[in-house]
């Protein structure tokens, strides 16, 4: 195998090994990540080395290898602080239900954690365990934790455990887990130079100090495109409305809980972005008044008159030629979804417009998947599975950078004027 067009070649990543059956795999793949051209340096738990010693991993990168927390390197440096900040990845192979646990609490204990604690690189974890552990709820909320922090999860297979017993926990197999290493990379630089504007989650219309009127938007979506242009060299901008996920790291988050406030960063950031990206729910009504006390219960019922909120993305879409950007909204449908997508992309003057599913079997709002259907002015674009939000996001950019470029060509190209006249 060679690293000719790896997009591995020349990166610096590091594995952590914990103390699982499964630690042998991590030779494996070490030496698959080597063979790509990445640079790799290998942390371990002191587990980890019951199973498979250092000399192993130093014998096969040519480089020392950090085990204790507290070791220092050749430089006299703290080794997993050096390591941390060198890294453009981090792969946590096996990673044990302990390790998980640590990863979520933020403990920082041995070379693995302390590492993986002080980097601020993106992070792939490849759980190794019993099908019990997998399947404890402790497990799956730590590893909800660990996807809340961005960390991308290659969930274990389906075979034969080290209890011998068969069932979910098995590492994944090591071209698993390189490919998940190599996307982070593939399209790396993509959106260099541009600035993305994402917003995400729901907005709530006060009625009272206590009270509003929301939505279930967990934010995760647009959450997932923010970082998935981050990933591709974005400046990104995420105007943030009330969301169940944090923000992610590397992004400049503009707090709006409202769809005034909402309207208000929208339309700030606008200008400057090249592209925006409506991923939030906003609401497209909001009480008329809002009471300074708390509304009393007295035995009657309540009237609370509604007005309509402006429309934001149809605002963005109204600007000038040069300064408004390539425009993508949302079409969060319970029926006919085509037909209500088509007409939202022409009424908002977008470029293209993203279907999904709301309040059925697919229910978009707070879940880990969606299935989209993507739709230009000429019809469906796209036929895509349901897949984590993440992939979505994923296949959303490719989507987008082609059309953005058909549409907007580089300065200097002869197209360029005639296109941003449009
Ligand atoms: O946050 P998650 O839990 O991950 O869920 C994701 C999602 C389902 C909320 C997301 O994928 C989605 O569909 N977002 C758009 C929801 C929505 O408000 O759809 P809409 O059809 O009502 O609005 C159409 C477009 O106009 C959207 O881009 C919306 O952001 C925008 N809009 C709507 C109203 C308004 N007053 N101003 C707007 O800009």
């Amino acid at each position: 195998m060679s690293d000719e067009g790896s997009p591995l070649a020349g990166r610096r990543v590091v594995v952590g090994v914990s103390g699982s059956i499964a630690a042998y795999k991590a030779v494996s793949l070490v030496r698959l990540l080597a063979e790509r051209g990445a640079v790799v340096d290998v942390a371990m738990t002191t587990a980890a080395t019951a199973f498979v010693t250092p000399l192993t991993f130093a014998s096969l990168t040519h480089r020392p290898v950090v085990s204790e927390v507290m070791a220092l390197d050749p430089d006299e440096q703290i080794a997993h602080v050096e390591l941390a900040e060198g890294a453009d990845a981090i792969v946590l192979a096996p990673a044990t239900a302990n390790l998980l646990a640590e990863l979520a609490a933020g403990l920082a204990g041995n070379a693995v954690t302390a590492m993986a604690l002080a980097s601020r690189a993106p992070v792939i974890v490849a759980p190794a365990m019993d099908a019990g552990m997998w399947t404890h709820p402790a497990t799956l909320r730590n590893v909800e934790t660990l996807r809340g922090f961005g960390h991308i999860i290659v969930e274990p297979e389906v075979g034969a455990l080290a209890s011998g017993l068969t069932g979910v926990g098995r590492l994944a197999e090591s071209d698993t887990i390189v490919a998940a290493v190599e996307s982070l990379f593939a399209h790396a630089g993509e959106l260099e130079g541009l600035h993305v504007v994402v917003s995400a989650g729901g907005t709530r219309e006060p009625i009272d100090p206590v009270r509003f009127l929301g939505n279930r938007s967990s934010g995760k979506m647009g959450v997932a495109i923010a970082e998935a242009a981050r990933d591709r060299g974005a400046t990104v901008t995420l105007v943030a409305g009330s969301m169940s996920v944090p923000a992610p790291r590397g992004v400049t988050a503009v707090e709006a809980t409202t769809a005034a406030a909402m309207r208000t960063a929208v339309l700030r950031s606008a200008p400057s972005a090249d592209i925006l990206v409506m991923a939030a729910a906003v609401a497209d009504f909001a009480p008329k008044r809002t009471s300074n006390s708390k509304i009393k219960r007295d035995g009657a019922g309540l009237q609370i008159d509604l007005v309509a909120n402006p429309d934001i993305v149809a605002e963005v879409g109204e600007m000038a030629d040069g300064v408004r950007p390539f425009l993508i909204g949302f079409a969060a449908e319970t029926d006919d979804l085509e037909a209500n997508a088509l007409s939202k992309l022409r009424d908002k003057g977008l470029d293209l417009i993203v279907g999904n599913r709301v309040g059925g079997p697919f229910d978009a709002i707070g879940s880990e998947d969606n299935k989209v259907t993507v739709f230009g002015a000429e019809g469906p674009l796209t036929d895509w599975p349901m897949l984590p939000k993440r992939q979505v996001a994923e296949r959303l950019w490719d989507l987008i950078v082609d059309r953005y470029r058909a549409a907007r060509p580089p300065a200097g190209s002869r197209r360029s004027t005639r296109a941003r006249r449009r």
